[in-house]
């Protein structure tokens, strides 16, 4: 582990011109740097660099961040690796923490297995070419599959002999140390002080982690048998945790970067066999369904998730559990299914390379799509089976949460209601209600009435755009402008007594974000502040939580400034030449206040056609009035009537 206060030294000699300087070719504009999108192809810059605030962001693809993320990004590189990237360029001593005694554990288990494993694939791939048993059982089976030299080389394709122990001897005789064998999964003690081969006769996979370093195996058994099974694969150790890898990503990484697609099918064999035929973008699941690690994993270099599985049953329903993680994480997910009794090893070489790409690319289907029809050919005139599939579908659909992905949700909705024949509105609103109750439908599903309830209400509804707009809450302009007022100018002083920021809270006591990572963005800012520690967008822009240094990355890099956005929402103010803070702070504060009572306006509204007594309207009616009067003092302070 790197040490704090190293990181911290790393992180203030950053000079994210020099480092990004290296990779594009930066000019100068205004306050800012700008080059050609390192992450995407242009003939126009948009790719703009803050020095002051150590961001970038591109405005065109939309890619932004830190320094740091800058070389995780572009270099693949994990954290650490950037961290001591910089370290290495700027002539840093790196300190690391003292570590643990579990912690000094770890690291030496991990640093072991590596060797042995490192160890095993050269013993298993010698055998596999240098011994007679080795060439005459597995090395022809193999190429009677089909598998060249070079691709077998090229994944270090390997043999564990059939006798009881050969490669545990070598092992031994190599003094490793025993203890971690069982960790290893390549040797099994039988009786007390005799170690046997656990891969005994079988072909080795060797799997392999992003920088290339061996973390375990998978060992099929040649030929068919029915009483062992088909694949042993490593146990989970400190190096191999199953659910984090993806097999083959170390070979397929350039290339999905390149496609801009990350291919998944289910074996070791279809990553091989595909890379044969020159389609390299593909990793393999280990024929388990998706975790979120291994989808992070893939988001690292593409957001173009396609899946390809046998057609039957058990292949569809494995593609498809899971997959709503996959949206949660804005992953574009398409599936294929090859025709039944085929996997995609046998498939291409039936079909060869080209044929292979064009069935793909002529077979893909959209996940949410695909799913919906495979929901709906069970369907029928069942209305209980057709509410159900309405729920299941708005509940995936409300996995989509990231305002960059709006528009894709729309264009889902209008698409699954068609199919479905329902309404539009009455599915966004189905939509939403699982948005905000957070509920999943293995613990609730919404009553056949009350769905239905929801999908008439709203084809009653007269004014659409309206209610998508509110439903949506995508409206949050006025918070991000005042969340970025805050950032900016908060130190600064508001009065002879308040600073900014102060001046900020104390207005907002009865208000709060309604985006919940603006909200939290605020919360974070104050506590800092509360606690002396003079808040600074840097710490934000650092965050752990990649949203939230995306957010502010995107909130301080507005391209417009504030005052002409101002401009155009207040018409028929004349606000040129403002330059101080305070005037932008009012008007934020104002704006942001001013939307929040239109809101509570509304609820008003709809709270007093509800009311059951006399005695409660007149309350509700008192509280409208409370409102309008509040509205009618901001509304002067802002110098305008008009404001829809
Ligand atoms: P498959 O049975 O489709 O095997 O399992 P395969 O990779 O196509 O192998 P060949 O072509 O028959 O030789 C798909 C994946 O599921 C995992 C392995 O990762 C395998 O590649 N699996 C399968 C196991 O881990 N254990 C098993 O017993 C079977
Ligand atoms: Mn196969």
């Amino acid at each position: 582990m790197i040490s704090p206060n190293s990181i911290e030294q790393i992180k203030s000699r950053i000079d994210i011109i020099d480092v990004i300087g290296e990779y594009v070719k930066l000019k100068k504009r205004g306050a800012n740097y700008l080059g050609n999108c390192p992450f995407h192809n242009e003939k126009t810059p948009s790719f703009t660099v803050s020095p002051t605030k150590e961001i970038y962001k591109c405005f065109g693809c939309g890619k932004s961040g830190n320094t740091i993320t800058f070389l995780m990004e572009h270099d693949k590189l994990s954290y650490v690796e950037s961290l001591k990237w910089l370290a290495k360029r700027y002539n840093l001593e790196i300190e690391e923490t003292e570590q643990s005694p579990e912690q000094q554990y770890v690291q030496q288990t991990s640093d072991s297995l590596y060797i042995i494993n490192n160890f095993a694939q050269q013993f298993f791939q010698k055998k596999l070419w240098e011994s007679e048993e080795g060439e005459t059982i597995a090395l022809s089976y193999l190429k009677d599959r089909g598998f060249n030299n070079e691709i077998l080389n090229k994944f270090q394709v390997g043999y564990n002999p059939s006798s009881k122990n050969e490669l545990s001897q070598a092992l031994i005789s190599n003094q490793f140390n025993k203890d971690l064998f069982p960790k290893t999964g390549l040797s099994i003690l039988r009786n007390e002080e005799d170690w046997q081969d656990n891969y005994r006769g079988r072909i080795i996979f060797p799997i392999h982690q992003n920088t290339g370093k061996i973390i375990g195996f998978g060992a099929r058994i040649i030929g068919k048998n029915d009483k062992a099974p088909k694949y042993i694969n490593t146990p989970e150790n400190e190096i191999y945790v199953k659910s984090k890898v993806l097999y083959g990503a170390y070979f397929a990484k350039h290339s999905i970067d390149k496609n801009d697609e990350c291919l998944l099918v289910e074996g070791y064999t279809d990553v091989i066999s595909l890379h044969q035929a020159g389609i390299e973008n593909v990793v393999a699941s280990g024929g388990t369904s998706l975790t979120t690690d291994q989808l992070r994993l893939i988001k690292k270099y593409s957001n173009n998730l396609t899946i390809i599985y046998d057609g039957d049953a058990a292949g569809i329903k494995a593609a498809l559990r899971g997959l709503d993680m996959a949206l949660e994480e804005s992953l574009n997910v398409k599936l294929v299914l090859i025709p039944d009794g085929e996997d995609p090893d046998s498939f291409v070489r039936k079909i060869g390379a080209a044929a292979f790409e064009k069935f793909i690319t002529e077979n893909k289907k959209d996940f949410i799509i695909f799913q919906l029809q495979v929901m709906m050919d069970g369907v029928g005139n069942d209305i209980a089976k057709k509410n159900e599939v309405v729920n299941q579908i708005a509940e995936s659909l409300s996995k989509i949460n990231k305002v960059e992905d709006f528009i894709k949700q729309q264009e889902y909705i209008k698409q699954c209601s068609a199919i479905l024949q329902i309404d539009e509105i009455g599915l966004i609103n189905l939509v939403n209600k699982f948005k905000r109750d957070k509920i999943s439908k293995d613990e609730k599903i919404i009553p056949f009435n009350e769905a239905n309830a929801i999908l008439q209400q709203s084809s009653n509804s007269s004014n659409t755009k309206q209610t998508e707009i509110n439903l949506f809450e995508i409206d949050d302009l006025h918070e991000k402008n005042l969340l970025k007022i805050l950032l900016e100018y908060g130190l600064k002083p508001w009065n002879e007594e308040l600073t900014i920021a102060e001046h900020i809270f104390e207005e907002l006591v009865n208000f709060e974000f309604e985006n919940k990572q603006l909200e939290k963005i605020f919360e974070m800012y104050k506590s800092q502040f509360q606690n002396k520690e003079e808040p600074d967008t840097k710490k934000f822009i650092y965050n752990e939580d990649k949203q939230i240094a995306d957010l502010v990355v995107s909130i301080t890099m507005t391209p417009y400034e504030l005052s002409n956005n101002w401009d155009n929402v207040l018409e028929g103010m004349n606000i040129l030449n403002r330059d101080t803070s305070i005037q932008d702070v009012a008007m934020s504060l104002n704006y942001f206040k001013l939307k929040k009572i239109k809101k509570m306006f509304l609820q008003n509204q709809s709270d007093i056609e509800k009311a059951t007594s006399f005695e409660e309207q007149k309350q509700l009616i008192e509280v409208h009035k409370n409102l309008k009067q509040i509205e009618i003092e901001i509304t002067k302070q802002l110098g305008t009537v008009i404001l829809k």
